[in-house]
């Protein structure tokens, strides 16, 4: 290793270990003081890299927060104090099914448990990588029946989401006109009125970072109002089925879940565990169902699982298509192909959105910027398809 990059991983490590909160490690140290699903999985794969217990420990705090039914909640919360959207706001003792003795949130996150418990586990001898896959088999194998029992309510293999912090991707374009309907009137009006500054005095997320990276203030209170909507149907599909409700099937989501699958018939396969058949049969009809969220040109989007029709915004998700290992080659072939294109990869890496969208702005949030965890899947599936 270079230089260069030594001084990175040093800076890197020094991150992981300031931002640690005990028995995991929080995404920012005052805007994300807690314990966040996908974030989690990350870190726990940054951390197998030099110290497998800590990896180990990381993982362990996020299934202590699964929930009776299965799903890993996107948020398992610390003591700290100060986060905009706290426990007092979410109630999840308030539901039978979550944890008796640790709060959480009560939507989730895309699934990559199963990655990071592979990513921890190759780092182990074969003995200690057995009993590990022994240990997380029972949480990631509840995790993913939960997805294909609750989140997949028409039976097509594909999982929806019900919010957009589901998808780990805010402010995405993907979910921008679903979500105008939530915008507080008083928002919007006052967003009219160009009073965005006085808007942004009452969001509470923006003391330790700038606005103009952030959602918008509007962006934000319709995330708020739409869990209060959500609140009312106790976050139950079969409730927020008969509502309209938005319903996505997300595509980064989607791909992140079809690849899981495959890593839990790895670690069920070491484990030395069958996964009951009705559940492979849902992971085989999920690869076939993900093809659907391609046009007819070879790119890739979220779809409205209501309408079925796909939401046309180009993302990034666009190349997780690759992670999922689901496409055909010449399609991985193109998506290769397209990743060159400068509106792509405009210097660094992939950007969020294209630099020809309406929503491209470089340092907002999931509306440009690069971002390294996307990055870094999109590399390994195109490692995948030889590229
Ligand atoms: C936030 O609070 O901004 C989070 O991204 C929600 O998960």
């Amino acid at each position: 290793m270079n230089n260069r990059y030594g001084e990175l991983e040093k800076q890197a490590k020094l991150v992981l270990a300031k931002n640690n909160i005990g028995a995991s490690t929080k995404p920012a140290p005052r805007l994300y003081p807690h314990q966040w699903f996908w974030d989690s999985c990350f870190i726990a794969i940054g951390l197998a890299g030099y110290d497998t217990k800590k990896a180990k420990t990381e993982l362990r705090s996020l299934v202590g927060g699964q929930w009776h039914n299965g799903m890993i909640p996107h948020i398992v919360f610390s003591d700290a104090k100060g986060y905009h959207y706290g426990p007092e706001k979410w109630r999840s003792f308030s539901y039978q099914q979550s944890p008796d003795d640790i709060q959480t949130s009560c939507i989730t996150q895309p699934p990559m448990l199963a990655e990071a418990v592979v990513r921890v586990g190759s780092k182990l001898n074969s003995q200690e990588r057995k009993l590990w896959y022994k240990e997380m088999y029972p949480h990631v194998i509840k995790l993913h029946e939960w997805l294909y029992s609750e989140r997949d309510p028409y039976e097509r293999g594909l999982v929806c989401l019900i919010h957009p912090w589901e998808s780990g991707m805010d402010n995405t374009p993907s979910w921008s006109e679903l979500m105008k309907k939530f915008i507080p009137k008083y928002a919007s009006h006052m967003e009219k009125m160009k009073l965005q500054p006085l808007l942004s005095k009452i969001r509470k997320d923006t003391a330790d970072s700038k606005a103009s990276e952030r959602p918008t203030a509007s962006e934000l209170f319709a995330f708020y109002k739409l869990i209060k909507k959500l609140q009312v149907k106790k976050f139950s599909m079969n409730e927020i089925l008969a509502t309209k409700l938005p319903l996505v099937e997300d595509l980064a989501f989607n791909a992140i879940t079809i690849r899981a699958n495959s890593l839990l018939e790895q670690i069920a396969t070491e484990a030395g565990q069958t996964i009951p058949p009705e559940l492979v049969a849902k992971f085989e009809l999920a690869q076939k169902a993900f093809l659907e969220l391609s046009d007819d040109r070879g790119n890739w989007y979220s779809r409205n699982a209501r309408t079925k029709n796909l939401i046309k915004e180009p993302t990034n998700a666009q190349f997780l298509a690759l992670y999922s290992r689901a496409i055909s080659e010449d399609n991985a072939d193109s998506s290769a192909r397209q990743i060159k294109d400068k509106k792509w990869w405009p210097k660094y890496g992939v950007a969020t959105t294209p630099t020809d969208s309406a929503f491209f702005k470089p340092k907002n949030y999931w509306q440009g910027p690069v971002w390294v965890n996307i990055n870094w899947l999109i590399a390994d599936g195109l490692k995948h398809y030889g590229h």
